[in-house]
Formats: C-alpha cells, structure tokens, sequence
C-alpha cells in the first residue's frame, strides 16, 4: 500500500466533486491500486479545513459521517504554505477557476506546490496557457509532474491518447468539440430551444461557466487545443495565435440553413498545418460537419477529439461528457497514473 497525501485548492463546483468522487472511490483505490488516497486539507479564499494531522486521520468512516460542503469553520489563519509544509510530499489538486488573463490564483497556487515538491494535477487551465514553460521548468527541476487532463476536454480523454495511444506516429492534425456548453446548446437549439433558454439548461445542469462568456466566446476550446498541441505536437503556441468565433447569440436561422445543406454544425476547434515545414495553426469557430465526420453525431455534453496520423489512420474518442462529476473524475485518473506504475 502507497499512502497519498492530496490537497486540494479550489471548493467551486469541480472541487465539491472531487471530494465527494474521492470518498466514493477511496476503498476502490485501495483494492484496486493498493493507493490510500489521503486528502490531507481544503483550501479556498475564505480558509483552510485540514482534513487530517496526528489527532484527526481520514478515514472512509470520517467521510460517511461528515458533510464538509456546509462546515462554517473555514480557518483563515491556516494557509496552503503551512500545509504542505506539514505534510511535506504528495499532490495538490487544483480547482481554482480559469483566468486566461493572469492566470491566477492558479499560477502561484502550483508554482507553490512545485517549489516545496509536491506534483500537481489540475482543472485549471489559465497558468498553463499562460507560463508552460516556466511551470515546465520548474517541475522538471524539482522532479515532478504537472497532469492536465482536466483542463484539456477532462472526461473526455485528450492528452492520454496523443502522448501514450499515438507515441511514434507523427500526428497531421488534430479536431475536437472541446466545449460541453456549445455543443448543448447547438444540440438543444436545433430541437428548438432559443439560444437564452439553452444556455440556462447548460448553467442549470452546472455545465456552463457561472460567467459563460469563455465558454460561448471560444476561448475555453480555443485554451484546451492550445494545451493539447503544446503538449502532444511539442510546438508553443498561445492563446494570441489562435483565431477564435464563439456561438454566443447564434440564431435559428444560421442552425437550420446547417439542417437544409445537409450539414451538421458544430463548435469546432482545428490544429492544422500546411505541410511539413509550415507552422502549425489553430482556429476555433463553427463548422459545418457531413454526416460522415467522426463527430458529427457528438451531441448534448458530449465532447469529441479525432487526431490524424501517418501510421495509425484517424483516431477519433467521443463521449466525456461534460460535468463536475466527470471534470472531477479526470482529476483522479491524473492522481492514480502519478503513482499506479502499472499502466
Ligand atoms: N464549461 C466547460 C464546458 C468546462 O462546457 O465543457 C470547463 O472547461
């Protein structure tokens, strides 16, 4: 048995989740895995709940009998430096929302981690847009991994395909439907919901941001294609270099001239490039699709990823969709490949 110390930064939506996914699969893990997934404290803005010290271990029996989503005492005077300094190594979990401008709180809360040696995986994608390189230093100086599958499509698996699945083939290019949001809304509006109708169900059912306008704009699709490529083609793009169009306020007009072509439309975002000596391109916007494509029938929160390679054909992986619940169930796939070697 390996015990795992787990903080985690972050008690929105995603972070709820996890620690509800984290209680419900702690005796899986164990069996499974042979891993004592040990989450160790909660930080968030208003405090600090530390989940275990020498007096107070976490047990599956200390998750049945407490409900932290409504404990008052939040500790301001703990910080997340004191705790991982108490509890020395393991891996944070961050669930602090995307900021594509500066990245934080994300950016300080895992150069932290990194700089007092713990590995991080995280929903967030901000930082990781934002300073790759200076987080990728930095990990590698210290030994660690950074894991981001939930900041890239999360249920939907993205970077495990393209570094494990497709190692060896050269990858030509890369298209997904990367955003639950849209392609909830463009599924419910082709049923005949109006564009507002549909992005309430999506923010009912806690898929869409609280704030959507990254989700309808383009840009939360445009930040996962960009940390997909980065990561999987090895090249550095950023945000700036993509052409993003979001759906935001689409009519019904637009959806059922798609239905009269024959066509399917969809919130697409493309990596591409000319040829072998061309710089590789990103675009995000919407996409008419024929019935045929590997993603045309991704539908609802459903998301799609397909790669097209030299060796392996195209490799397309559908479903994931999007919710806490999977955004949360992506974070431990990260956790457990850190320290489960036998994949
Ligand atoms: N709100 C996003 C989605 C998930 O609709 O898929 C956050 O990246």
């Amino acid at each position: 048995m390996e015990k795992v110390n787990i903080v985690l930064v972050g008690f929105g939506r995603v972070g709820r989740a996890f620690f509800d996914l984290l209680k419900e699969k702690y005796d899986y893990c164990r069996e499974r895995y042979g891993l004592l997934l040990e989450l160790r404290g909660i930080v968030r803005k208003k405090g600090t709940i530390l989940l275990s010290s020498t007096q107070r271990v976490l047990s599956p029996s200390y998750f049945a009998t407490e409900d932290l989503h409504d404990l008052a005492e939040w500790i301001p005077a703990i910080t997340l430096s004191d705790l991982l300094e108490e509890f020395g190594s393991g891996v944070l979990v961050d669930c602090t929302p995307t900021n594509l401008i500066t990245g934080e709180p994300g950016l300080s809360v895992m150069k932290m981690a990194l700089e007092k040696g713990w590995h991080v995986v995280t929903a967030s994608k901000g930082a990781l847009v934002l300073k790759p390189e200076e987080l990728k230093n930095l990990a590698k100086e210290k030994k660690l991994l950074i894991k981001a599958s939930g900041a890239t499509a999360a249920a939907l698996p993205t970077l495990d395909i393209g570094m494990y699945s497709l190692a060896g083939t050269e990858i030509l290019a890369i298209e997904g439907i990367l955003n639950g949001t849209t392609n909830y809304i463009l599924t419910r509006m082709a049923e005949g919901l109006t564009y507002k109708k549909a992005l309430e169900e999506a923010q009912e059912k806690g898929i869409a941001e609280p704030d959507p306008s990254l989700d309808v704009e383009g840009w939360d699709t445009a930040a996962k294609m960009v940390l997909i490529a980065n990561q999987v083609l090895g090249t550095e793009l950023k945000l700036s270099d993509v052409k993003v169009s979001g759906i935001q306020g689409i009519s019904h007009e637009v959806i059922d001239k798609a239905g009269k072509l024959g066509k399917i439309l969809k919130l697409f975002g493309k990596c591409y490039r000319q040829g072998p000596d061309s710089a590789w391109k990103v675009e995000v916007g919407l996409a008419l699709l024929d019935y045929e494509h590997p993603l045309a029938r991704v539908d609802g929160t459903n998301k799609g990823i397909i790669f097209y390679t030299d060796s392996m054909g195209w490799v397309a992986v559908t479903g994931g969709k999007s919710d806490p619940r999977g955004a949360a169930a992506a974070l431990l796939k990260d956790v457990i490949s850190i320290y489960w070697h036998n994949f």
